[in-house]
């Protein structure tokens, strides 16, 4: 099927109003946006037009009722300039992933890549090349029925916006483990992109700023014992020599930087277990002195250093960055396929030409 999408440009860009050096994460949007919209059952009208507020009505079922999914990619220049995506295929299938969760209808390839690289391709000079900056893509599909009630849906709107962005952390993260609140639960939607299941942390997340921590490590929610994902990313801890992140048991995201750094770490030989992570194996490794890392992975956060983890009244401090040479490493592998400067012998990188 052919989904033909309709351009009306901007007449005067706001590119030069922005400073590409100087940005806040999420802030800054580009010139273009693309709408896409399905009622009576199908796919209907797709445009990409200026970015900016749309009116929508008060009732629509999405401010009500949080039915409403997005996804998070990112777009880096390579060396000659091209505008370059990052997996961007497991994105489109984890956005349809979350809808058929939330019971929404699946957005065809067609829509999702063509639209994002056309897209692309007009707003390709807002992609800051900054080290550690990147254009953000968000994806985003939400209910927009007029309706209170709890009935099935069948009016949605699918959108893309794009910001330029810098580093989401600056400096390694203080994570507190959670004791109180949870995140996700068997049969929820743990594993998917809901909006709600972000609304939902948002006074847990608070409080534990204000005890000077920057994000949440959520646990398991029977008994508070195994690690499920921190507030932005995937969680990796490693001890001894083993690398360790919890397994996709549903509860949490599959993410597309936690696939990527798993295949990394394989590829250079290291051990990765996918499992249940109990909290008192990190107690016990920082009691040895043999929590030799942790870390965070995202498609926002890339692979964010973990400083330490506040836990029970303790402070399970990992070691230091000097140490830490092969996340590091990692890290740095990953940066240089992402901008074609290594060579991408697993066929991750797509080029916007
Ligand atoms: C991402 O990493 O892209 C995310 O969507 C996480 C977040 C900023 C909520």
């Amino acid at each position: 099927m052919i989904y033909p999408i309709n351009q009306t440009k901007v007449t005067k860009s706001r590119l030069s109003e922005v400073d590409l050096t100087n940005l806040a994460f999420g802030k800054t949007f580009t010139d273009h946006m693309l709408v896409a919209d399905y009622y009576d059952g199908k796919w209907q009208k797709c445009e990409i037009t200026s970015y900016g507020p749309t009116s929508t009505s008060p009732s629509i079922y999405a401010l009500h009722y949080g039915q409403s999914i997005f996804e998070g990619m990112k777009a880096v220049k390579d060396a000659n300039g091209n505008a370059m995506l990052f997996r961007p295929d497991d994105n489109w299938k984890r956005l349809n992933y979350s809808a058929h969760r939330l019971a929404m209808p699946d957005v065809p390839r067609e829509i999702f890549m063509d639209g994002l690289t056309q897209l692309l391709k007009l707003d390709k000079d807002w992609i800051p090349q900054e080290e550690g900056s990147a254009l953000y893509i968000r994806p985003f599909m939400y209910c927009a029925d007029e309706l209170i009630g709890i009935k099935p849906t069948e009016v949605f709107q699918f959108k893309i916006i794009m910001s330029p962005v810098s580093k989401y952390y600056s400096q390694p993260v203080k994570i507190l483990v959670a004791d109180k609140f949870v995140r996700a639960c068997a049969g929820g939607t743990g594993d998917v992109k809901a909006a709600g299941n972000y609304g939902a942390t948002q006074l847990p997340m608070i409080e534990a700023k204000k005890l000077g921590y920057d994000q949440v490590l959520w646990m398991d929610a029977r008994e508070f014992r195994y690690l499920n994902e921190i507030g932005s990313m995937n969680v990796f801890v490693q001890i001894e020599d083993k690398f360790l992140t919890p397994e996709l048991d549903g509860n949490i995201l599959d993410g597309v930087t936690r696939r990527s750094v798993i295949a990394l770490l394989k590829d250079e030989g290291y051990t990765v277990e996918e499992r249940k992570v109990d909290i008192a194996e990190l107690v016990e490794a920082h009691e040895k002195g043999i929590l030799n890392d942790a870390f965070g992975t995202g498609t926002a956060a890339s692979l964010a250093p973990i400083d330490s983890f506040g836990y029970k009244g303790k402070t399970l401090q990992v070691k230091p960055m000097e140490q830490r040479i092969i996340s590091n490493h990692i890290k740095k592998r990953l940066d240089a396929i992402k901008c074609g400067v290594e060579a991408d012998k697993f066929g991750w990188v797509m080029a916007v030409l």
